[in-house]
């Protein structure tokens, strides 16, 4: 699958909710892992794969792939850490983010069965960095104006260099 980049509205649309989990979500699982290993990637969500429904693959070094389907985050720690990070649909650029240590998530995978899982660390983030594709929000939006304006311009130059 082709991961559309930033420009594309696409991916600051809110996502829709799945009413019911079929067999089309275990072939969109398997789909958003596959791009997300041949990208060599740590998280993927359907938005940016052009499914705008509430779905997001992650895989973490040292962890089992996971989807979340539907997710709500359901507790986030007060305490905060900045750490760098990057999106397959903002290619070539990298910025530190602050957010939440630790986190409470409450989700189904693509087979319908519930979880809840508490993640922390680089867990944590790859999971609130997803989430917030389902809300159309981009790590880019997280970050202050100047920083946003260098990662921006940062952005141009290796794309300009792509093509
Ligand atoms: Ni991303």
């Amino acid at each position: 699958m082709e991961i559309l980049t930033l420009g594309n509205e696409k991916l600051r649309q809110k996502a829709l909710p799945i009413e019911k989990i079929g067999n089309e979500h275990i072939e969109m699982a398997a789909k958003l892992l596959e791009t997300l290993h041949r990208e060599d990637g740590i998280g993927l969500a359907g938005p940016q794969v052009g499914f705008t429904q509430r779905i997001f693959a992650v895989h973490v070094d040292g962890d089992i792939p996971r989807i979340f389907i539907n997710p709500s985050i359901i507790e986030t720690s007060e305490e905060t850490y900045k750490y760098e990070g990057g999106c397959l649909s903002i290619p070539g650029v990298n910025c530190n983010v602050v957010r939440p240590k630790k986190i409470k998530v409450k989700a189904w995978d693509e087979k319908g069965r519930a979880f809840t899982i508490e993640a922390s660390g680089l867990l944590a983030r790859v999971i609130l960095h997803e989430y917030d594709h389902l809300e159309g929000t981009l790590f880019i939006d997280r970050i202050s104006e100047e920083m946003r304006t260098r990662v921006l311009e940062k952005y141009e130059k290796v794309r300009g260099k792509k093509k």
